[in-house]
């Protein structure tokens, strides 16, 4: 495998509007994100990925983009972003953007002249048909509820969203709209910026002629993946913005993909894949249901080992996958992998060893590197997301009470992880010093930035440690490019496995409070990295604490 400049780096994403308001308006912005890179860097970061901070109405929090070519005023100014290209550069960084090229908002000038002139060249940048009476082009229901059809504002058409109304989808068979979308990112790229996260990416090819499905429930409509199923072609899109666009450039893309077949792994991550790399969903998606979050199962610590384990083997030393426990969609990986009551230090450090030593690139979400928790809501009242009131209303509408709505909701609200930064115990985290746009989750006086930077038994202090080993010199190669094989699958509540290179390390995790012993198939020459202070062993018995997660180098 020929090696790239991105396979031996850390990345975190930021979530910009969370992250750290600079000027009070309550809202975190991109000088607030400058002011940060030193926290990132002391914790040895290398890409950042930030969420979409160009111009929205922010009616998906700026996965509706009105304009590709500016940044929102709440989130700074363009020259601000060139500085934070510029600073992140002197620190050896990269910055990353969101690529929202699926959809862009309805208020995009693309959109306005196609309501203007539904004949006329914008019009074919969209999905658009005749609009008859009691009759919708298809049965299809959106991500976030109802059907995915609207009225085209004074036009006798409706266009096709598959996303929120305010999210028309963009007509990827034409291709001077797919000229626009690589010119676009070519801009971007001239600019400094060392490459994307691709969102949504898999819903650009619709399977054409457009046709019903079999409804899936009461409300007669259908999943989107029933027509996602059918779409064929995608990689002739995705090969054409390769070439035109990233591989010119060395760029770094990773893209949100759901559903691959794992034929498909190759022609995505392999030697010259549609992109460098993408994200491993297998854990994030197990347990849901056709039915909605209310009707979801929850994840048991086997499920999670045997999730990543399969995703691990699908991709093997093809390419390299993006390792996640949580992002922007997702609650906190703490609160949803770590089984009920046992979350505390132990139990999430285990967590980050396990996730982080997987082959693959780490991706770490604001916070995540503090061990932030979900929040609790009180009332639907406090959700903001879209998505978490489509789905409260989806329970609602299945016998569900308001109060267990709510708590099926919050389980797997996408504002879990769309809270504040916690940078101190002071008023409102240390994130602002106005008034939050959402509520801060109250824990914030026992897990912040301030009290764990100087605690070395802190989750951050930890992650930090498992930065370091990841770029130990001695340690590099085998954790970047070693193979990984999973130990003991069949044992309850263990999750370990050997990562093989030039050197052999066994990564060991208790995922319980009880202790459970093992023998270690060699011995131990040392121990890399410990969440416990000690390490309890006879002979080759190990025997482990309740979380303890070990790396050992036999
Ligand atoms: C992706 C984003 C999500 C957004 C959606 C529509 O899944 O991660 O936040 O709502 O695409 O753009
Ligand atoms: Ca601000």
């Amino acid at each position: 495998m020929t090696k790239k400049w991105w396979h031996d780096k850390v990345a975190y994403q930021i979530y910009p509007k969370s992250f750290y308001d600079s000027n009070g308006d309550g809202i975190g912005d991109i000088p607030g994100i400058i002011s940060k890179l030193d926290y990132l860097h002391d914790l040895g970061v290398d890409i950042v990925w930030l969420s979409p901070c160009y111009k929205s109405p922010l009616a998906d929090q700026g996965y509706d983009i009105s304009d590709y070519y500016s940044i929102d005023p709440r989130f700074g100014t363009m020259e601000d972003m060139e500085n934070l290209i510029a600073e992140a550069k002197k620190r050896n960084m990269y910055i990353l953007m969101d690529l929202v090229v699926n959809h862009c908002s309805d208020e995009h000038e693309w959109f306005q002249k196609a309501c203007q002139d539904p004949e006329g060249k914008y019009g074919n940048f969209f999905y658009l048909r005749d609009k008859k009476e009691g009759e919708l082009p298809t049965n299809w229901r959106s991500y976030f509820g109802g059907p995915v059809w609207e009225d085209l504002p004074g036009t006798g058409k409706q266009y096709l969203h598959v996303f929120h109304k305010k999210q028309p989808d963009l007509n990827w068979e034409n291709p001077e709209l797919r000229e626009e979308v690589y010119k676009n990112i070519n801009w971007w790229l001239d600019k400094g910026l060392a490459g994307f996260r691709i969102d949504a990416i898999i819903n650009i090819k619709k399977a054409l002629p457009f046709r019903n499905y079999a409804p899936d429930r009461e409300d007669g409509l259908c999943s989107i993946n029933e027509m996602l199923k059918e779409a064929k072609g995608i990689g002739e899109f995705l090969g054409e913005m390769r070439d035109r666009t990233f591989k010119k450039y060395d760029a770094f893309s990773v893209g949100e993909v759901f559903n691959e077949k794992p034929e498909e792994i190759p022609d995505f991550i392999g030697e010259d894949g549609y992109f460098s790399s993408m994200f491993d969903f297998n854990e994030t998606i197990f347990g849901a249901s056709g039915k909605g979050w209310y009707d979801a199962a929850q994840i048991s610590p086997d499920d999670y080992r045997n999730c990543c384990f399969e995703s691990q083997r699908k991709v093997g030393e093809t390419g390299f996958l993006s390792n996640i426990i949580e992002n922007h969609d997702e609650p906190r990986g703490v609160s949803r992998y770590i089984p009920e009551g046992d979350c505390c230090l132990e139990s999430k450090k285990m967590l980050a060893a396990l996730n982080f030593m997987l082959r693959g690139l780490p991706f770490i979400y604001q916070g995540q590197e503090l061990g932030m928790e979900n929040v609790s809501f009180s009332s639907i009242d406090e959700v903001d997301d879209i998505s978490s009131l489509d789905e409260y209303k989806v329970a609602l509408e299945a016998g569900l009470t308001p109060e267990e709505a709510l708590k099926a909701v919050a389980r797997f609200s996408r504002d879990n992880a769309r809270t504040p930064m916690q940078w101190s115990d002071e008023a409102n985290a240390g994130f602002t010093t106005g008034s939050p746009w959402l509520k801060v989750n109250p824990n914030y006086t026992a897990i912040n930035a301030a009290a764990q930077l100087s605690d070395p038994d802190s989750v951050w202090n930890f992650y930090k440690k498992l930065i370091a080993l990841r770029k130990n010199p001695a340690y590099k190669e085998t954790i970047v490019y070693g193979a990984l094989e999973p130990v003991w699958e069949e044992r309850h509540n263990l999750m370990a496995y050997y990562r093989k290179g030039d050197r052999t390390l066994l990564v060991i995790g208790n995922y319980q409070q009880k202790e459970q012993e093992v023998i270690l198939p060699s011995e131990c020459r040392k121990v890399l990295l410990n969440n416990y202070p000690d390490m309890v062993m006879e002979n080759n018995v190990l025997k482990l604490h309740g979380y303890q997660v070990l790396i050992l180098e036999l």
